[in-house]
C-alpha cells in the first residue's frame, strides 16, 4: 500500500497556531439549535473494501457511522461524502468494494440515501482512491454517480439558505519520479473546473457557500493537495466570500485559512461568521468512525470538531 495519504507533510514548513482572534461568540454546537436551524454531515475516506479483501472491516465502520447518525432525535439534512469511498475503485474488484460501499446505503431514482424512505440524501465527490488503479471513475459512475458525468462531476446542491458546490480534485498525480510518498491530486482545470466555480459562485444568491472536494486546497507545507490551478481556485473561494471548503484525503482535521494559518482543533466550534474563508480537513471514516457536524443557523454557520464513535 502506498503511503499518499496521511503522512506527507513538509515538516521543514512549520505550522503557524492561531493564539489571538476570538473563537466565537458561540459556545457550544447546541447554542445553535432552534426550530428552523439545520446541520448536515461530512463522512470522509471510508476506503471500503469486498468482505474479501479486509473481512469488511472499513464497511463495518461506515456502517456504524451511518447509523449512528439515523440515530440522532434531530436528523441531519443531508450527509456528504468527501471521496476515498473505496480503497480502489478499478476493474471487478474495484466493482466488488463499490458495491460493498452501496450495501450500506440505499438507492432511488440514481440518488443516495441512508434510508430506504429517502430521508437523508447522501451526496458524494470521488477521491484519487476511487480513481485507482487505471485513472478512471468508470465504476464510480456506473455504480455510485451517473447523473454528473458530463460535468466532470461537478454540481450545485441548494438546501434552504445554503449552496455547496461538489468538485473533483482529480486522480493520482506523481510529483517527482519514483516519488508515490508524494502523490498529489491531480487537481482542476482552468476553464472547466475553475471557470465553472466562478460562474456558479457569481450566479448564487445563498448567503451561505461551501465548497467540497476530496484534496485539500491547503495543507502543512506543499504536499497531499491538488496541484494544478491552486492558487486561483483560492482567489476565487475568497472572492466570492466563500465559507468553507470541506476536504479529507488526509485522515487528519486540520482547519486552514489561506495563508497557511492553522487554527487548532480545541478551538472548535467556530462560528464562520467570524472568520474568513476557512479550508477545512475532516478526519477518516476508516480510522475511527470519525465524522463532522456542520450547522446553519440563520446567518451563522457553525463549524464542529470531528466526532469520533468507539467499537
Ligand atoms: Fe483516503
Amino acid at each position: 500500500m502506498f503511503l499518499d495519504d496521511d503522512v506527507a507533510q513538509d515538516l521543514n514548513d512549520e505550522p503557524l497556531l492561531i493564539n489571538d482572534l476570538e473563537t466565537s461568540s458561540i459556545n457550544s454546537e447546541n447554542d445553535f439549535y432552534s426550530k428552523d436551524d439545520f446541520y448536515f454531515v461530512q463522512i470522509t475516506d471510508t476506503h471500503v473494501m469486498h468482505k474479501l479483501f479486509d473481512r469488511g472491516e472499513n464497511q463495518n465502520r461506515f456502517k456504524t457511522v451511518i447509523e449512528h447518525i439515523k440515530s440522532f432525535t434531530k436528523k441531519p439534512a443531508f450527509i456528504v461524502i468527501t471521496g476515498d469511498l473505496v480503497e480502489w475503485g478499478s476493474g471487478l474488484s474495484g466493482a466488488l468494494n463499490f458495491k460493498a460501499f452501496l450495501e450500506c446505503l440505499y438507492k432511488k431514482d440514481g440518488q443516495l440515501y441512508t434510508d430506504e424512505d429517502g430521508l437523508i440524501p447522501v451526496y458524494t465527490v470521488p477521491g484519487n482512491h476511487d480513481y485507482r488503479w487505471f485513472g478512471a471513475l468508470t465504476n464510480y459512475h456506473r455504480l455510485v454517480d451517473r447523473n454528473h458525468i458530463l460535468d466532470g462531476d461537478k454540481y450545485v446542491i441548494t438546501h434552504e439558505n445554503l449552496t455547496l458546490f461538489f468538485m473533483d480534485s482529480g486522480h493520482d498525480y506523481i510529483l517527482r519520479p519514483r516519488g508515490w510518498i508524494h502523490v498529489m491530486g491531480s487537481g482542476l482545470t482552468y476553464w472547466f473546473d475553475v471557470s465553472w466555480l466562478e460562474d456558479e459562485l457569481s450566479s448564487c444568491n445563498s448567503p451561505h457557500k461551501i465548497v467540497l472536494m476530496h484534496y485539500p486546497a491547503i495543507n502543512w507545507g506543499k504536499y497531499d493537495t491538488f496541484v494544478r490551478n491552486k492558487d486561483i481556485f483560492i482567489q476565487v473561494c475568497e472572492g466570492y466570500d466563500v465559507d468553507l471548503v470541506l476536504a479529507g484525503h488526509t485522515h487528519a482535521s486540520r482547519v486552514f485559512d489561506k495563508d497557511k494559518n492553522f487554527y487548532e482543533n480545541n478551538m472548535l466550534p467556530f462560528n464562520c461568521s467570524n472568520y474568513p474563508t476557512l479550508y477545512v480537513q475532516t478526519n477518516a471514516c476508516k480510522e475511527g468512525c470519525f465524522y463532522r457536524n456542520i450547522t446553519i443557523s440563520g446567518d451563522d454557520i457553525c463549524l464542529n470538531p470531528c466526532e469520533h464513535i468507539i467499537i
